[in-house]
């Protein structure tokens, strides 16, 4: 082999490797039994505005989140590194099967990115660092953070907290939201809410 075949030849791999690791994970999941499971999320997620009663916040939005974020939030419910008792409740009744039918359901609300623009996050310097994961320009590292980006804002300040006082474990989230003051929060959430994103379920 010449030294110029190697590199093609590593070339070709890398393309392949990256073609491999651009296709989303593929669903086994049934969007049409998903639906059906979904009729019962939709009383939460399908209402614009929604609250959570104690504390009261509005419940997160769905449509257009990622489909490996929306499976391992459900597996956090079920495992209790997220403590909320309503959805502990409605994940834990779930099979595996159940979560990917769900999932294939959910996917079909299409994917929304965070697009945020450097200029943007300039101006919002406690953010700087979370555009490390959660991205710009609709490049978030895959597959795991969520889009943040028209997410509701009181929701966003829960989960930040409850990363940071703990209630939320085991979490690469806890380092990061430890970070942060109220301020910081209040700035940040409201920054994303703004922002062009997921949307309620209809
Ligand atoms: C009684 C209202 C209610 C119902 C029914 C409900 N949810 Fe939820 N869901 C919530 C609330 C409130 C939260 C935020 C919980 C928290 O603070 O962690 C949530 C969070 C989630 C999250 C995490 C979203 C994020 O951005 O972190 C997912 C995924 C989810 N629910 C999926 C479902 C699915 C799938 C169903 C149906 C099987 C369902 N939910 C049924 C109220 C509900
Ligand atoms: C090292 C990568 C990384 C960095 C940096 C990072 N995040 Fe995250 N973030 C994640 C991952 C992965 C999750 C989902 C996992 C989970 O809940 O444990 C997440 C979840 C979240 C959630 C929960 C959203 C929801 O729908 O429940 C919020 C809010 C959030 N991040 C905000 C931030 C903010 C604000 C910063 C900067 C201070 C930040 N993240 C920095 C990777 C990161």
């Amino acid at each position: 082999m010449t030294t110029q075949m190697i590199i093609r030849s590593g070339a070709a791999i890398l393309a392949i490797a990256l073609t491999l690791w651009a296709q989303p994970a593929a669903s086994q999941g049934n969007p049409e039994q998903g639906k059906q499971l979904g009729f019962t999320c939709l009383g939460c997620h399908g209402i614009e505005g929604q609250r959570n009663a104690y504390p009261s916040y509005r419940v997160p939005r769905l449509g257009g989140q990622k489909s490996e974020y929306i499976e391992a939030a459900l597996n956090a419910y079920r495992a209790g590194t997220r403590p909320h008792p309503t959805m502990k409740a409605q994940a834990s009744s779930l099979t595996d099967a159940d979560v990917d039918n769900l999932v294939a359901w959910l996917a079909g609300f299409g994917e929304a990115a965070d697009k945020v623009t450097a200029e943007q996050v300039a101006g919002v310097p406690a953010a700087q660092i979370c555009v490390t994961c959660h991205g710009v320009d609709g490049a978030s590292v895959k597959p795991a953070p969520p889009t943040l980006s028209g997410q509701q804002e009181d929701y966003l300040v829960h989960a930040l907290n409850g990363y940071k006082d703990g209630a939320r474990s085991g979490s690469v989230m806890s380092a990061f939201a430890a970070t942060l003051t109220d301020a910081d929060i209040k700035l940040i959430a409201g920054f994303y809410a703004s922002q062009d994103g997921v949307k309620t379920l209809d």
